[in-house]
């Protein structure tokens, strides 16, 4: 862990020493060889005790084991394999979803903000691509993430139908959204593809970019150009036909791209054998006692009361809170910037229209959280220690915000001067019921892990050696 060395800056420095807490209490070492707290005096702390507190706060919380994801057929997983990690989904046939959703980043990026077209590489080192507004979500367990995508819910259903960036549920025709399955995960993964600067590129006419060359929004132009790109492949005609072996040729189209990678997305990321996994399947055993500890703030009303917004078994409500967390980095790029300059992002507003939402954002779920520094939408926390001191009071801390914790030295000098804005706009009420210290924060962290399972630890079997358009794929 890092952790000494980001703590010991500004705010947490102080409010670690405030709380009489030495440093090292972060370097607790393996939360699972029982230690147990040197604090707690209360009477009722026997680990037996915890446990039975617990298992009542998860079954007032109505956690469960995790639904399994959908039944995914051997030819339709490995199209949507092919598809996901072949950059010739891209414009610029440089970038793949997978760039960005890595394996071996867990399904992300490592990085504070996604890097898509001109770039070369994957993760951190990814080097000379542009910049977008988002840090990289991971795709953990898509299946408990139903009717509602990305931090500002970009993509969402409503009344059943798929609204994407805040345009319509009109937008995407009726037949399309059928041949989709009215599903969000389908229909996401086949915008990045259409956006500029993630993956599409931009008019030119000097380049070798024909999708990239469509009108601005001209979805229909976009699509086919890929499609026909794709279908002149002979391996990718092979697969299309074993996935969908209903479906003449002459029918193929940009829908069965989205069919083929959600559901491959779906199965691929799908984990349920985290340590805590077992314990709410009834294993007393399967998490440390800080773990247990961490759980109890976690659930408790009068503690943390963090499951207030990170509730249910994929810990997110999907909806959208106003945390007081800072802004820097080009701006909602998709389909453009907000505020002067358009450096801002509005975040839910942005696709809700309505300014009362002006900088809320969707509770991200928690699984494999381990996993996916650096925390929050822009990444603009490195470790998860200063994510969770940030609740202690998130008004000071928005204040003190510093970014230069964050490891993109390009992006120190973008701090954008909208803290009094956010400030204004409000602050979601369920904030103020979160009652946690510093001395709470290792347990945690015991507790965020223990949603970490093992095999999200190394997904790099994952990774297809070749893909059929015979482009490289990051090893
Ligand atoms: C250039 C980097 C980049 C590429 C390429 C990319 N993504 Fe993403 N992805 C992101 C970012 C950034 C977000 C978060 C966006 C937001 O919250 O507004 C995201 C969000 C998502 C989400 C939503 C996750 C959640 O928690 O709601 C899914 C699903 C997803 N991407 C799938 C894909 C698929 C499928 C592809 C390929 C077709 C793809 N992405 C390509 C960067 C990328
Ligand atoms: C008012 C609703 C709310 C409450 C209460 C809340 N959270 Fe959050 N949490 C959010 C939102 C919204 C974000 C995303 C904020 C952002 O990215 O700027 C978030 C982000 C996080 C992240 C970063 C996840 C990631 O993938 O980057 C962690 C970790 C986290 N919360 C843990 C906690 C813990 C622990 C508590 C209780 C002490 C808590 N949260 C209480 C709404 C809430």
């Amino acid at each position: 862990m890092k952790t000494g060395t980001v703590m010991m800056r500004g705010l947490v420095l102080s409010l670690v020493a405030a709380a009489g807490l030495g440093l090292t209490a972060c370097d607790t070492p393996d939360p699972a060889d029982g230690v147990d707290g040197e604090v707690s005096t209360r009477k009722d702390d026997s680990p037996g005790h915890l446990k039975q507190q617990l298992r009542g706060l998860l079954a007032a919380n109505h956690i469960t084991p995790i639904a399994p994801p959908p039944a995914v057929s051997p030819a339709m997983f490995a199209l949507g394999e092919a598809l996901f990690y072949d950059k010739i989904l891209s414009g610029t046939r440089d970038v793949a979803c997978a760039t960005c959703h890595a394996p071996q980043h867990a399904s992300a990026d490592g990085r504070t903000l996604n890097v898509g077209i001109f770039g070369v590489g994957i993760g951190p080192s990814r080097t000379g691509g542009m910049v977008g507004g988002r840090h990289t979500q991971p795709l953990f367990n898509l299946h408990l993430l139903p009717g509602n995508l990305t931090i500002d819910g970009k993509v969402e259903l409503i009344n059943g139908l798929v609204n994407p960036l805040g345009l319509g549920t009109d937008f995407i025709p009726y037949p399309v959204q059928q041949l989709l399955g009215f599903d969000v995960v389908n229909t996401q993964a086949i915008l990045p593809i259409a956006t500029g600067q993630e993956m599409l590129g931009f008019p030119d006419p000097h380049d070798n970019n024909e999708v990239g060359d469509c009108a601005p929004f001209d979805l229909n132009c976009v699509w086919s150009a890929y499609m026909a790109r794709i279908v002149v492949i002979p391996e990718y005609q092979t697969l299309f036909a074993a996935a969908f072996p209903n479906t003449p040729p002459a029918q193929y189209n940009i829908t069965q791209v989205g069919v083929a990678i959600g559901s491959y997305e779906f199965a691929a990321f799908a984990f349920d054998d985290s340590p805590w996994d077992r314990f709410v399947a009834g294993d007393e055993e399967a998490i440390s006692k800080a773990a247990v500890r961490g759980a109890l703030t976690f659930f408790r009303s009068d503690k943390g009361n963090c499951v207030a917004c990170h509730s249910g078994n994929n810990l997110t409500d999907l909806k959208f809170h106003k945390t007081l967390t800072p802004m820097f980095g080009p701006g909602g790029t998709v389909p453009g910037g907000d505020g002067p300059g358009g450096l801002d992002d509005f975040g839910r507003e942005r696709n809700s229209h309505n300014t009362a939402d002006r900088y809320a954002w969707r509770t991200p779920p928690l699984r494999g959280v381990e996993l996916t520094a650096p925390y929050g939408r822009l990444g603009q926390y490195t470790e998860i220690e200063d994510h969770i001191l940030h609740y202690i009071n998130p008004t000071q801390a928005l204040l003190d915000y510093d970014i230069t914790q964050i490891e993109t030295p390009a992006l120190h000098g973008t701090l954008l001067g909208t803290t009094q804005a956010i400030l204004a706009s409000g602050v979601d009420p369920l904030l103020s019921t979160v009652h946690i210290t510093p001395a709470d924060v290792p347990d945690l962290v015991a507790f965020l892990h223990s949603l970490t399972d093992d095999a999200e630890r190394d997904m790099n079997h994952l990774i297809p050696a070749t893909v059929p358009s015979g482009l490289p794929v990051d090893q």
